[in-house]
């Protein structure tokens, strides 16, 4: 269990380039096996320019940037709540879905529940537009969050998408999930 106070609160302007190192350094401890460390680099290559966006991107109405900050106020994980299915594979466009994305929690902090409160903060913002279901996406190869999804309830969508980094391709899955 947590042993310190987390905060979850929407994302700052103030919050781009700790939200975007943080990103960066979870990107290489999670995708250290998934990931080749050209496409980790291709990644990072597009920092400067995601921190001169951000302020303008947490203004974007379909867009949910949160941040959970412990006592000394530092970033410990992150979530992005999208609200528009406009932002997802056209498999899933028009059909209603919100979608759970950049969902990464610092590796000394994972476990406590931190993940947990992200979902249900997410399943709130989308309640409150009025949407009940969702997708989230996984690297094919990233077991350790697919347990997650799948506890959560997650069901496999027999839609596969995959990202391209560069020159290479990496595998995706999608989990839908149902609202009540
Ligand atoms: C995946 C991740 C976001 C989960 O966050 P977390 O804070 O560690 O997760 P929590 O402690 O809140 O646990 C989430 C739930 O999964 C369960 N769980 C955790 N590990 C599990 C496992 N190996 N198998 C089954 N269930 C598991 C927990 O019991 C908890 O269940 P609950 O909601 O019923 O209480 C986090 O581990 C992470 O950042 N991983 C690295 C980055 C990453 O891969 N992000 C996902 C990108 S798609």
């Amino acid at each position: 269990m947590i042993k310190e106070k987390i905060v979850i609160e929407k994302a700052k302007p103030e919050d781009a380039e700790e939200y975007n190192n943080f990103k960066n350094k979870m990107w290489r401890i999670a995708y250290k096996d998934v990931l080749s460390e050209k496409a980790l680099q291709i990644e990072e290559a597009k920092t400067p320019k995601k921190i001169s966006k951000f302020a303008t991107d947490i203004e974007n109405p379909d867009s949910h940037f949160y941040v959970a900050k412990n006592e000394a106020g530092k970033i410990v994980g992150i979530m992005t709540a999208s609200t528009s299915d406009r932002f997802l594979e056209d498999y899933f466009k028009g059909k209603g879905y919100a979608n759970l994305g950049a969902l990464y929690i610092a590796p000394e902090y994972q476990g406590m529940g931190i993940g947990s409160m992200f979902r249900n903060k997410f399943e709130e913002i989308m309640k409150s537009k009025g949407m009940n279901k969702y997708v989230v996406t996984a690297f094919q190869d990233n077991n350790k969050a697919r347990k997650v999804y799948e506890h959560w309830g997650g069901k496999l969508s027999s839609y596969k998408s995959a990202n391209n980094i560069g020159e290479e391709t990496y595998k995706e899955v999608n989990y839908e999930f149902e609202v009540k």
